[in-house]
């Protein structure tokens, strides 16, 4: 594989970047230096935008493909060049991310939520961040997929692929099983460290050859209990009424018993008006892939239009999981 759009940096050209630092200044709290860019690369990130790379990302990884491309950033497949550990590097328009303020700098929130979770094997690892010319920001993750030569790794690449390959959609219940087990392990991890993820969804989900899956994308993560309005992409009915706040551990069952349903219809299981109306009716399978009855009583256990009805918590998901399953 060959390096993909990039191209060596003119050279009589700096840009200094005074903002950015490394994320081991920002947890030693060391003090802030300006980052030069003196040969380091430009790279593609839509048809129009081009951004330069601080030294610190060119001279530590090779990017190759492209994985993702957004209104906002791209996402690549790339290499660090000294362990061959292969990564995943997202580069983001900077006015477009949420950010904290550290010691009157403002840092990607993305970077600082990952900081704060310690390592599980079903979150992606967070390697380090950066700031690109002009104000984009980089963040470097390990790479969760089934490799260079089929670097597109998500669960609905998968579910596609499955349908393909077996004629029909949906996975079997065992496999569905491991994926929802894993994805419960850890939104139960984030929540012990006070963390919602707000935005689970199957694109958001990345899986390897052996059906082992690490959730990604801590964009529009919370921290703290309750919420209000609509975040993420799967709305549970609580989220339509705009002003008034809502249990993020509650209304994550709800989403998480859609992905769930997702996994053997790979479709929602409500039409979004259905959900508005709060009148939602029992869940639908095909034919072909109904799991058993006690897998469609906890997906509609979870997917209850009052908040209250729903189970109370991830961690009795599980349980009910394998007891019930
Ligand atoms: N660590 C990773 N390993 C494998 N693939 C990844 C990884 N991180 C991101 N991707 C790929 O890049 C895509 C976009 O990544 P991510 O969701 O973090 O970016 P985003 O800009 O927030 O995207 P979106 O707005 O579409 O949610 C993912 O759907 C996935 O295909
Ligand atoms: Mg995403």
């Amino acid at each position: 594989m060959t390096s993909l759009d990039v191209k060596p940096e003119d050279s009589e050209k700096t840009i200094i970047c005074d903002a950015a630092m490394t994320l081991g200044e920002w947890e030693t709290g060391e003090i802030l230096r300006n980052h030069s860019y003196p040969e380091s690369n430009q790279i593609v990130i839509h048809r129009d935008v081009k951004v330069t790379l601080p030294l610190q990302i060119s001279a530590t990884y090779t990017i190759y493909s492209k994985l993702a491309s957004g209104t906002f950033g791209s996402v690549f497949y790339g290499e660090e060049k000294s362990t061959r550990r292969p990564v995943a590097i997202k580069i983001v328009e900077a006015s477009m991310a949420k950010t904290v303020s550290y010691n009157g700098i403002k840092i990607p929130k993305e970077a600082a939520l990952l900081q704060k979770i310690p390592l599980h094997p079903n979150i992606i690892a967070f390697i380090d961040w950066a700031e690109a010319y002009p104000k984009h920001w980089i963040f470097v993750f390990e790479y969760h997929g089934f490799g260079q030569d089929k670097p597109k790794s998500t669960l609905n690449h998968y579910l596609r692929d499955v349908a393909r390959s077996r004629g029909k959609q949906g996975l079997t219940e065992n496999e569905a099983k491991k994926i929802m087990h894993q994805l419960l392990s850890a939104c139960s991890h984030l929540e012990k460290h006070g963390i919602y993820h707000c935005d689970l969804k199957l694109d958001n989900i990345v899986v390897d050859a052996e059906g082992n899956i690490k959730l990604i994308d801590f964009g529009l993560a919370i921290e703290g209990k309750r919420s209000r309005g609509r975040t993420g992409s799967i709305f549970p009915p609580e989220m339509y009424d705009y002003y008034i706040p809502y249990e993020l551990s509650t209304a994550q069952i709800w989403v998480l018993g859609s992905v769930f349903y997702q996994l053997f219809e790979a479709t929602k299981p409500y039409h979004e008006e259905r959900v508005k109306s709060k009148a939602l009716g029992r869940v639908m399978y095909s034919k072909h892939n109904r799991p058993s009855n006690e897998c469609v009583e906890l997906i509609d256990w979870m997917l209850k239009a009052e908040p209250n009805h729903r189970p109370p918590s991830v961690r009795r998901v599980m349980h009910e999981l394998f007891r019930r399953t």
